[in-house]
């Protein structure tokens, strides 16, 4: 971001692009939409319209978060304003409690309904838990049908998604949160295989193995909480929690090229190969995001340092997937290299 807050728009065809197993590209920065229950429908949604006015073309979306409807009246003003529906990339994803496949259908219509768009360009199987919780929930709260990962349950799921693609509702479709064994096991498995898989990526939460697993799997990584999350909900919290925006190394990099620390982990990202998709609904915020991803690269050096400051610092943990009583969140990330037994 410069300094100074410069909300001139970027033209995005000077906006790094991804290609995917299909042929298909991906611009690899895009805009989160989840307002981490602080920020309303309205003004994600004018979010939408502002970034897409200065160059934005990918919107990363999900029932869950409770906006589609009123980003969908956003994408329909965009694309009647001239912009292509081709030239536009949006991803949704079906939430935990949609997870029979007559369920995924429905869900994914009514994403597109509420979206006003006749297809995705990709849809996620949001977490790997069928397990309802309500939205804003504390991470205490334990649903009394939790289960663990079942592969024959998530296949079924799977199934559903793949169909999508059949009836032309998707162009691709992929995974998120999820693990190595998970997706060893899927890829084994799927017939139409997860064109991108969402995960959180930050300086301080790098996953070097399932980053290096999905990208020689051919599978897109898309970084989730790319600043660290700065305004995600308190019960996201913990006090190990470390933040890359407060890092010297980050901030020291910020300083040399005149710019805010978010502006480092967005270039960090580009220029490793994920695509990061920022949250902001403040413009000079969003644009200064697009801005990292098109201008002024990090050098070799500056990657080669921010490569050596993860900490390992999970901030989504997922508490609220946990089954059993008394088990820690790590459980839920396979921290072993196999899948937790149920
Ligand atoms: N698949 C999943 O399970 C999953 C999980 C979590 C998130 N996500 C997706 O990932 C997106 C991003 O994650 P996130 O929102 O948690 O975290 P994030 O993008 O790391 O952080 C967003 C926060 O950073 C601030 N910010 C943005 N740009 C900034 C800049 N240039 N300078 C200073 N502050 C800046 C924003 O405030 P302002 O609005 O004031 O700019 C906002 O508070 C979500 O919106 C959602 O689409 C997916």
């Amino acid at each position: 971001m410069s300094v100074t807050g410069d909300i001139r728009p970027i033209d995005p065809s000077s906006v790094p692009q991804r290609r995917l197993y299909t042929g298909a590209t991906m611009p690899a920065v895009g805009l989160g939409t989840f307002g981490s229950d602080a920020v309303g429908a309205a003004e994600v949604a004018a979010a939408v319209k502002g970034a897409a006015a200065i160059g934005y073309r990918h919107f990363d979306c999900a029932s869950v978060y409770g906006n589609e409807s009123a980003v969908g009246e956003s994408l329909e003003a965009i694309v009647r304003g001239g912009v292509a529906r081709k030239d536009l990339w949006v991803t949704s994803k079906v939430w935990n409690d949609k997870h029979e496949p007559e369920d995924v259908i429905a869900s994914c219509r009514k994403s597109l309904a509420d979206l006003r768009l006749d297809y995705l360009d990709l849809y996620l199987v949001h977490w790997p838990f069928p397990n309802y919780h309500p939205p804003g929930c504390d991470v205490s709260s334990r649903s009394p049908n939790a289960k663990p990962y079942i592969h024959a349950d998530y296949m079924k799921t799977w199934r559903a998604m793949e169909e999508l693609v059949d009836r032309k509702l998707v162009r691709h479709i992929g995974t998120s949160n999820m693990t190595v064994p998970k997706l060893k096991l899927v890829l084994r498995h799927a017939r139409v295989k997860p064109a991108a898989n969402e995960m959180e990526l930050h300086p301080h939460f790098q996953q070097p193995e399932l980053f290096r697993f999905v990208v020689e799997n051919g599978i897109q990584p898309i970084g989730y909480c790319p600043l660290g999350s700065p305004g995600r909900p308190e019960r996201d919290r913990t006090p190990e929690d470390t933040s890359p925006l407060d890092d010297p190394v980050i901030r020291a990099i910020a300083e040399r090229h005149g710019v805010h620390p978010a502006a480092v982990c967005i270039k960090w990202a580009v220029q490793r190969g994920q695509t990061p998709i920022p949250f902001s609904v403040n413009p000079r915020n969003y644009a200064a995001n697009l801005r990292a991803a098109a201008e002024d690269p990090l050098s070799d050096d500056e990657m080669e340092a921010i490569g050596r400051i993860d900490r390992n610092c999970r901030l989504i943990k997922g508490q609220v997937f946990l089954w059993k009583d008394g088990q820690s969140w790590e459980a839920l990330w396979d921290a072993e290299g196999e899948i937790t037994p149920p």
